[in-house]
Parts: structure tokens; C-alpha cells; sequence
């Protein structure tokens, strides 16, 4: 609801709608009805629009979102029509988020003021839309075109102190924002709001707008990575060079197009599923869930290994605001670590970071923190040594989380007196950029444990996602699949680049082979060595070179790496590349190399077409996904979406590769295709279609109802 009062000669409608005062029906309606009334009241002379508790409107009600109440009159359009012509002045008066058609109801209004912590923007992008109630229209009167589509098609939030130097806030206040919105609203009483409303103006330089599309179109649709939203925002801004009810109509017809989509939904599940994981339960015992179980505090934290993880985590961790002692056994590693660390600090508050941390190099300097995150080389013996000595000079109640990217946590925890305290908290390269922090339970972590793993999660501001323990667990797991099918695709004929090509126009930020070679190509490498499938050399003796223990196999990747080839750390990898140069370059070598293969193990070079590759690459993904789920290594469908959307670049505007399955291909259509593939390839074992997927089709059962997240 907005509630009504009056302060003398000024209406005051305060939006109440808790958490975010987002635009539900029923506040519409009271806006609609509290502007009638203050026009009615000859007492009134002006009105302060403004959110009660922690924000400004933070946009439309998403969750009405393709329901009766989104489109149950008045709609929002209404609203900021009756906001726009009101004859009595209106003031806006922002704090914390004026987002989306919060933005465009302080845009609508004919004065705005701001708190200097506020901030404001437009970001329906994010959820596949675009600002549909005139922000399109309104934002470039104010700004110009060129600000207004880098402020669209980024959905980025500025503060009030940016939007004060563009013309977006007139004013901004320090103290009590009533009284001080009060205090304004009474300053412009009497003054003709004609001048005021925005959608009388006209676009500053209007007679560009057409180039300054045209220079903006080609970044724009390489960052989109396939998304239809931005490019969408863009022609609605363009046509803000028409009279105002022109290019109102224009925004309604693009909006109805961008609503009926299939992103848009997408990107909405998206959004609810990154909030959703947060109400974790354990996938095989509901009883252990978010509510149940309490985290402990955590204050101080140790980092064992300062290598590219630990010193991303310790970053992390120190502008989180918490204790950290980094312990390292290398002593140039360390320094080395805390130069880098203390170049990434903002310089603001770098010292006052800097001096929450502490470097060791003797584990009993670890003695008081409350839990400790292990990030030593990838090798179980090593491991096992850490937990060790963790576990013998820790206080008892520390908990102790590895960083492993797939080792076994139980394996781990056996070596301590403690396994119920011990989770694995599997954080993404870099750490302090990436979101994504997957946590994993073993056989015998206490409830409490994983509680505080997750809540350390917030903390940090990662999004957690809660998992079981398996080979890879969730992320890595599902990742084998698509990167053995991706070398067997070089077995037949594509390129590297052919495969990257497809899969970043699906929409990733990088293909297998560009990927392969930023993170290090030895990475997969030394995992087969470690575990018997291959040895520094070639195969291990008396082994077929195209088959390990009864699966297909193939060497390609190790051969690079025989070569010397580890990725962009040795200037060659699948690509070369130039010295001091990021750019993957097509290299005659490999071409060569992979050809030679090809004849010398009797595969005949083919065309293969690009929806093959994504069909090739992608599909057994998510059938490892169904084969996750149905072991309950994952509570729901929405959690392997929201990790492979924040910690591998799946592209948000298809929702996930689970949401994508049933929502976009359809499960029958990924059972058949995944049947057809398996008949060509029998010993491709990952595409032959797993049971869960089999039974769903066959019983017309459906992913969201399998977790929590029917209500999606
Ligand atoms: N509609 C419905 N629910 C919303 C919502 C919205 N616009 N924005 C947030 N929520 C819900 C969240 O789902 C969450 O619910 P749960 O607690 O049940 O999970 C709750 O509000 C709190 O949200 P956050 O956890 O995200 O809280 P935060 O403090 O971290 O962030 C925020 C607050 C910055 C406002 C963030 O929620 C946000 O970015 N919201 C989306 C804003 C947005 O996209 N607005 C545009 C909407 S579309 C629009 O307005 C269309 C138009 O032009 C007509
Ligand atoms: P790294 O090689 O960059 O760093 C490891 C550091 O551990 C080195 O500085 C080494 O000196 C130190 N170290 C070795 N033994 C030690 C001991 N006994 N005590 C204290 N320090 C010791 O390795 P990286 O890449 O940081 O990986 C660390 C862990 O994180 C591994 O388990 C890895 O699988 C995992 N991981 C790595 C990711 C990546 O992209 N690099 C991503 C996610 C997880």
C-alpha cells in the first residue's frame, strides 16, 4: 500500500511494501488514489512520494510477472501518467534502491532528491525486459542517448552523486529525508510543473542519435552473447527522438515483444533461483535445511596457501570485513601474495584491510581463527598431510574446509578427529571476482558445519550453492562430460576454433579450447596422471591408445601438453599467442598435430555443423545433471543452474543448463537427441541418456516439481 497523511500543505505517500516496496497491485492502486485525493484537496499544494523502510520503490513486482495482477488496472504506465500531469508539484524523495519502475516513478515526477547513500538505475535488462513504463523515453530527455543506452543495456546502479552530476537528481539531502523532502516540496509550491515534466522535453541532440546507435551496436551485441534484451533497449531508446506518445507506443510494442519471449522467463528464474539457494536443505535429509540449522560465528578466518586461490580468498575475505591469517610455506610465495593483495584493496581502505591480516609460516599460528580454508596443490597425500596438522593444532570447535576442486571430502576428514567439522568450500578462479562458492558436505558434516559454510557464503557476498560429494561434485562433474565430447569432436573433424565458435555463440564467454588454455591445459593433465589415465610420457604401457579402463579415450589434450603446450602461461596452448597478447591465435602446429592423429588412428575428417557441436558439447552436460539429481548429489534443479550460471558462464538468458532442458530444448526432444548420439557413439558413455531423464519423459514428470522450487 502507499500511505496517505498530510504535513500542512504537503501530501505525503509513503510506499509500503515490504521488503523492497516493489509495485504491486494493490500499491498502485493506493498511488493512484492518493494522488487523486491530494489533487481533490484544495488544502494541498504539493506531494512527496517517497518508500517507507529500507527503499525507494525497487521496481515492479516480478513475482506477477505473466499473472492477472500484472496487467489488473491501473498498471504502472497509469500510475506514472497521473504523476506526470498532476497539476500540484511532486517530489520524489530516494533512499537505498531506485530501481526499474522505481526509477521511472521518480523520473515521471517533477522534482527528485536523494540521499547521498542512494542509488538508482534501470536494470530490467537483467531480467530479458526492458524499463517499459517510460524510462526508455524519459532517461535520454535527461541525459542523451548515448548515457541512456550504457545505463540500459548495463542495468548498472549509479549513486546519488553521479546521478546529480547527469541532471537525474535535482538535489541532494543530508539528514531526515521527510523533513527535508517536506521542506522542498513547500519551496516549489505554486511553481508551474509544465517546465518540470521530462516528457516534455526534447532529446539533447537528437540529430545524432542514429550514429550514436550505430557505435554502439557492435559492443553491445558481442556483450550480450545472444541475449535479445539490450539490442531491444536500444530501439527503444532510439525512438525517443519522436514525440513523446510515439515513442511511448514504440516502448509498449517492444516491451510486449521482449515479455512473450522465451529469455525473458529465463532470466526471471534466473534471478529467483541465485535468491532461492540461500534456502539450502541437505539433499538427502530435508530435515537438515537453512531453518533448522544454525551457523557458528565466524570472525576469524586462516587460509592455508597463498597461491592464485588463496590469495583470491584472502581478498575476499578481507573486504568482507573479517580476520584473516594467510599461511603459506613458500616464503616468496607469500610475499609475493601480499604485495598482490594489497594492490587489488581499493586504495580507500587498503590499509585498514591490510591490517586484519596476518602471514605465517607455522601452522600454530592458526591456533584461535574459527575456521581455516585449505587451498595447497591439488594432490590428496597433501591434503591429507594439512588436515593433519589443522586438526592438531586448531581449537577444537575450528572448522576445517578444503578448497579442493573435486578430491574427496571424506577422504579428508578421515584423517581428522573431527569430520563432522569438516566441508569442502569450493570457491572459483578469480576467487574475489567470481560469485560462486560451492559447498560441499561429506558423509558425517555436522549440520552446523554446513549452516556456517553457507552463512560464511553471504558473508563474503558469494552465492552459495549447497552440494553432496562426488568426483568433480557438481560444477566439475558436469564439466567432464562436455570436454571429453569437445576432443572427441577433434577426432572427427572440427577445429578448435569450429567448437569455441559454436559454443560462445550459444552464448559463453569462452569455448572449451580459449578456456583450456587461460585456466592451464596441464590442470586436466595432471588429474589424469594422478589418476592413472595417462602418465608425463604417453600412456601407461600395454594401454590402447583410444580406451582407459573400458571408456573411450582421447589423448589429444595429453600430447599438447607433452609438448610443452600448458596454455596462454606458455604462449601456446590449442592457439599460439603473440608475446604480451591474450588473443587466440589458430596455429598451424596443432592443425597439423590433429590431423596427424586423425590419420594415424583412421578417422576421416568430416564438416561438422555447429548445432552438432552445442548438441554434442551441451547435451551430455545435462544429462550428467540428471544423473546429479537423481543421486541426490543436488537437492534441485535450480542449484545446478544457479552454479553453472555464476561460476562457469553459462548465459543467463537461457536460465541454466537445467532450466534450458525442460524449458527451451524440452526433455523429450534432449532424450531423443541424446539417443540418436549414444546409437552413433556407443562407447561415448557419457551420452547415453540417464534414467531419471528416461523416466521423466516417460511419466511427464517435471525438474521444478522434483525440489523446492514448484513455486518458480
Ligand atoms: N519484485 C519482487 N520481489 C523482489 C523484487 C521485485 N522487484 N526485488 C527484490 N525482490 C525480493 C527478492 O526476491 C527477495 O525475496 P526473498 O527474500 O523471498 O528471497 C527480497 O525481495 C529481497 O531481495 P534481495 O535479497 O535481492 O535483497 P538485497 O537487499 O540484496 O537487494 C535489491 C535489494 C537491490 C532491490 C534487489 O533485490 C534487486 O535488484 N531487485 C530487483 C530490482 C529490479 O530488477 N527492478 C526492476 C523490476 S522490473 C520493472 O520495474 C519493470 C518496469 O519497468 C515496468
Ligand atoms: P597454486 O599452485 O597457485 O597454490 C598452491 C599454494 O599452496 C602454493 O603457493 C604452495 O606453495 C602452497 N603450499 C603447498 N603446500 C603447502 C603446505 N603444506 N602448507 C601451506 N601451503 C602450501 O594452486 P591453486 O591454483 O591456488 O589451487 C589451490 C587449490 O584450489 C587446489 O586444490 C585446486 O584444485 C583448487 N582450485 C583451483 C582453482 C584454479 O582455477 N586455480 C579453482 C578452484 C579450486
Amino acid at each position: 500500500m502507499a500511505e496517505y497523511s498530510t504535513l500542512g500543505s504537503v501530501a505525503v505517500l509513503q510506499v509500503n511494501n515490504p521488503p523492497v516496496n516493489s509495485f504491486s497491485h494493490h500499491v498502485r492502486q493506493a498511488l493512484v488514489d492518493g494522488l487523486e485525493r491530494a489533487q481533490r484537496d484544495p488544502a494541498v499544494r504539493s506531494i512527496v512520494i517517497m518508500g517507507k523502510g529500507r527503499t525507494f520503490p525497487a521496481g515492479a513486482d516480478i513475482r506477477e510477472f505473466g499473472s492477472g495482477a500484472a496487467v489488473k488496472m491501473p498498471n504502472l504506465l497509469m500510475v506514472l501518467q497521473a504523476v506526470d500531469t498532476c497539476q500540484k508539484p511532486v517530489v520524489s524523495a530516494i533512499h537505498g534502491t531506485a530501481l526499474g519502475g522505481g526509477f521511472e516513478l521518480a523520473l515521471a515526477s517533477h522534482y527528485r532528491l536523494a540521499v547521498p547513500s542512494a542509488r538508482m538505475g534501470l536494470p530490467e535488462v537483467h531480467l530479458g525486459i526492458l524499463p517499459g513504463a517510460g524510462g526508455t523515453q524519459r532517461l535520454p530527455r535527461v541525459v542523451g542517448v548515448k548515457t541512456a543506452i550504457q545505463m540500459i543495456t548495463s542495468g548498472q546502479h549509479i549513486k546519488a552523486q553521479q546521478a546529480l552530476s547527469l541532471g537525474i537528481v535535482d538535489k541532494i539531502v543530508q539528514g531526515d529525508l521527510l523533513k527535508e523532502a517536506v521542506s522542498f516540496a513547500r519551496s516549489v509550491e505554486g511553481r508551474p510543473v509544465e517546465d518540470r515534466r521530462i516528457s516534455q522535453k526534447t532529446v539533447p541532440e537528437a540529430d545524432k542519435v542514429d550514429e550514436v546507435v550505430e557505435a554502439a551496436r557492435k559492443t553491445i551485441l558481442r556483450k550480450a552473447r545472444g541475449a535479445i534484451a539490450p539490442m531491444t533497449c536500444v530501439q527503444a531508446i532510439q525512438a525517443s527522438v519522436l514525440p513523446f506518445e510515439a515513442g511511448m507506443a514504440r516502448e509498449a510494442e517492444l516491451m510486449a515483444f521482449l515479455m512473450t519471449s522465451w529469455q525473458a522467463p529465463a532470466q526471471q528464474y534466473a534471478f529467483f533461483s541465485e535468491r532461492e539457494v540461500r534456502r539450502w536443505s541437505h539433499p538427502r535429509d530435508k530435515r537438515i535445511n537453512f531453518k533448522t540449522a544454525k551457523p557458528r560465528v565466524v570472525k576469524s578466518v586462516g587460509v592455508v596457501g597463498a597461491g592464485t586461490m588463496g590469495m583470491g580468498i584472502t581478498i575476499n575475505l578481507l573486504q568482507a570485513g573479517l580476520k584473516v591469517v594467510m599461511l603459506e610455506v613458500n616464503k616468496k610465495q607469500l610475499d609475493k601474495a601480499v604485495n598482490t593483495i594489497k594492490k587489488t584493496l581499493s586504495q580507500k581502505s587498503a590499509s585498514q584491510k591490510m591490517s586484519q591480516l596476518t602471514t605465517a609460516m607455522d601452522y600454530s599460528q592458526l591456533r584461535d581463527v574459527d575456521i581455516v580454508i585449505e587451498a595447497v596443490f591439488e594432490n590428496m597425500r597433501l591434503k591429507k598431510e594439512v588436515f593433519r596438522k589443522l586438526d592438531a593444532v586448531t581449537k577444537p570447535q575450528t572448522i576445517l574446509a578444503s578448497n579442493t576442486s573435486g578430491l574427496n571430502i571424506d577422504e579428508i576428514a578421515a584423517v581428522t578427529k573431527r569430520p563432522d567439522k569438516v566441508v569442502g568450500t569450493h570457491f572459483f578462479a578469480p576467487a574475489n571476482v567470481m560469485r560462486l562458492l560451492e559447498n560441499i558436505y561429506g558423509r558425517q558434516t555436522s549440520p552446523e558445519t554446513v549452516a556456517t559454510a553457507m552463512q560464511l557464503g553471504v558473508t563474503i557476498g558469494k552465492v552459495g550453492v549447497l552440494v553432496g560429494n562426488c568426483p568433480g561434485f557438481v560444477g566439475n562433474r558436469m564439466l567432464g562430460s562436455y570436454t571429453a565430447e569437445a576432443v572427441f569432436l577433434l577426432e572427427e573433424g572440427a577445429e578448435p576454433q569450429d567448437v569455441d565458435r559454436a559454443i560462445e555463440e550459444f552464448g559463453f564467454p569462452m569455448g572449451p579450447f580459449r578456456m583450456g588454455d587461460l585456466s592451464g591445459t596441464d590442470i586436466g593433465w595432471k588429474g589424469r596422471i594422478a589418476k592413472g589415465l595417462t602418465t608425463e610420457h604417453g600412456p601407461p604401457p600395454a594401454t590402447p591408445a583410444l580406451y582407459r579402463r573400458g571408456n573411450r579415450y582421447c589423448p589429444l589434450p595429453d600430447m599438447l601438453c607433452m609438448k610443452g603446450r600448458l596454455g596462454q602461461k606458455t604462449g601456446a596452448g590449442w592457439y599460439r599467442y603473440e608475446p604480451g597478447s591474450r588473443t587466440a591465435l589458430p596455429d598451424p602446429v596443432v592443425l597439423q598435430m590433429i590431423q596427424d592423429y586423425r590419420q594415424e588412428h583412421g578417422f576421416k575428417k568430416r564438416t561438422i555443423s555447429s548445432q552438432e557441436i552445442v548438441e554434442r558439447c551441451l547435451y551430455p552436460l545435462i544429462n550428467e545433471g540428471f544423473h546429479i539429481l537423481d543421486e541426490g548429489i543436488a537437492a534441485r534443479s535450480l542449484d545446478i543452474d544457479v552454479i553453472y550460471l555464476f561460476g562457469y558462464g553459462w548465459p543467463r538468458h537461457t536460465g541454466g543448463p537445467m532450466y534450458y532442458a525442460e524449458r527451451v530444448i524440452g526433455l523429450e526432444k534432449l532424450l531423443c537427441s541424446l539417443e540418436t548420439y549414444s546409437a552413433r557413439y556407443p562407447d561415448h558413455a557419457h551420452l547415453q541418456p540417464s534414467p531419471l531423464l528416461r523416466n521423466m519423459v516417460a511419466k511427464g514428470g517435471s525438474l521444478a516439481a522434483l525440489g523446492t522450487d514448484s513455486k518458480l
